[in-house]
């Protein structure tokens, strides 16, 4: 039993009973489908978003997001269970304030927490005895106490009794149908034991399983070793796949006869990089701050290395194609299947594809793409609109490079009908091999 003060005790029960009013600031990937699961458990729920055309869109019952159905959004809006507001001022009722903003990098892969700070003074205007605060975005061991905690204390309200703040890493998997937000255990980390009791008692009413860990930054921490994981051994297997190259076999094959062992090992996928939000900054978050502490990180550095080195490998592959068919890269048309960073998303962020796509226009290519989940991009200042897989020609392509393996791209009429492909995802692995088909 943790004691509770009478602002902690008065709260619990709000709680437990679901009368509490949560708030939720950023309501993007993360923040929307919070905000709705807390909204569909009976809490009324504040969202407040500060890009001019999404807090409009969401009042409409309208959602921007894959993962958040608008047929599931839009009744909630209709029933006031979900209001959304372009300003933290809208969250003075909230008991409950979860922060799910951007957490960047800058243009020296340090962290860009400005939006964490805009997001905290906008609380703390707010801000009053008996609210608890969770930070939810990805950031280095200490920002919640060094940076949420001071702005919260100013007005000589003690954390821990008068109110309550804690840290709790978002882990969704945009597109992941299996895992989804309540049932992917939750890690939380208290200022105070009663700040983590709180926070863990918030997540325990929409989510099965909550992990309380002994401080806001171990949970930090949990967060940043996570993705640092997934990014080495993403890094591995591309390394491995540069190798098997070399030495003439096939990547998928390797990986795929090794994740047959049951136990000590874990698949990952080689691919053209990684991309969207999370992989590509998260571990910069934990670098940069072990630097400050004297410590020079080497896995992170080496695994950026090899996962940056990735775009480039591929348009290596796309000009050893067409040059094995006496083409050049110049003056070939090329279609790239899939911009988005990963499959089933329409998030672009930091997506290798643009990458890969600027540098074969910058060799004099011609490249057309499809997704069927991005409408358009821009490519070196120029926008490029996406045909639609239907009604796409693909005989009439050079090369068909795979980027995304979205399960639109039926990888037989790919086979079928492309003349050569380039398949970064083995789109086509269970097809077996072809000549015209050539895999990371
Ligand atoms: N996208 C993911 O898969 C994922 C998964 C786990 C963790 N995270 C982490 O969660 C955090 C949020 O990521 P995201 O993908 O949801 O970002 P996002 O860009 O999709 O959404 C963030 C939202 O916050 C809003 N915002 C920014 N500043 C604000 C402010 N001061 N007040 C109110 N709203 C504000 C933005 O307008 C935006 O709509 C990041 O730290 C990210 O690393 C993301």
């Amino acid at each position: 039993m943790t004691a509770l003060s009478v602002f902690g005790a008065r709260l619990e029960e709000r709680l437990q009973r679901r009368t509490a009013t949560v708030g939720v600031v950023g309501l993007g990937y993360v923040g929307l489908p919070l905000a709705v699961a807390f909204a569909r458990t009976g809490f009324r729920v504040i969202g407040a978003d500060v890009d001019p055309s999404r807090a409009p869109l969401l009042a409409n019952g309208t959602s921007p997001i894959e993962d958040v159905p608008t047929e599931v959004l839009a009744p909630l809006v209709q029933e006031g269970r979900l209001a959304v507001h372009s300003s933290t001022d809208a969250l003075s009722e909230a008991d409950a304030i979860v922060i799910c903003v951007p957490t960047p990098l800058g243009k020296s892969k340090e962290p860009d927490i400005s939006f964490i700070v805009a997001a905290a003074d906008g609380v703390g205007r707010v801000m009053g005895p008996g609210r608890l605060v969770v930070l939810e975005s990805t950031t280095y061991p200490g920002t919640t106490d060094e940076v949420l905690l001071p702005r919260f204390s100013r007005e000589g309200m003690r954390v821990g009794e008068e109110f309550f703040l804690a840290f709790s890493p978002e882990r969704i998997d945009p597109g992941n149908r299996t895992w989804e937000l309540a049932r992917i255990p939750k890690v939380v980390g208290g200022v105070t034991p009663a700040c983590r009791h709180l926070a863990g008692l918030l997540y325990g009413q929409i989510i099965d399983r909550v992990i309380p860990v002994s401080s806001t930054q171990v949970a930090e921490m949990v967060k940043l070793f996570e993705n640092t994981f997934r990014s080495v051994n993403i890094a591995l297997v591309n390394e491995l796949a540069i190798m098997c190259r070399r030495l003439g076999m096939s990547v998928w094959e390797v990986i795929g006869a090794a994740a047959s062992k049951p136990f000590g090992f874990m698949p990952f996928s080689p691919g053209p990089g990684i991309g969207g939000h999370c992989l590509p900054s998260d571990p910069h978050y934990l670098s940069w701050r072990t630097r400050l502490a004297g410590y020079e990180a080497k896995f992170i550095a080496f695994a950026d290395e090899i996962n940056g080195g990735m775009p480039d490998y591929v348009v290596q592959l796309v000009v050893d194609a067409l040059n094995d068919q006496t083409k050049s890269v110049r003056s070939s048309r090329i279609l790239a299947l899939g911009v988005a960073y990963k499959a089933g998303v329409g998030d672009i962020r930091d997506s290798p594809s643009l990458l890969i796509i600027e540098a074969l226009q910058a060799r004099g290519a011609h490249v057309d793409y499809v997704d069927p989940r991005v409408p358009q991009i821009q490519v070196s200042g120029h926008v490029l609109k996406s045909a639609t897989w239907e009604q796409v020609d693909l005989a009439t392509y050079d090369l068909v490079l795979v980027l995304t393996a979205h399960a639109e791209f039926d990888p037989q009429r790919l086979v079928r009908e492309a003349r050569l492909v380039v398949d970064t995802r083995n789109a086509t692995g269970a097809l077996g091999t072809f000549r015209h088909v050539i895999r990371i």
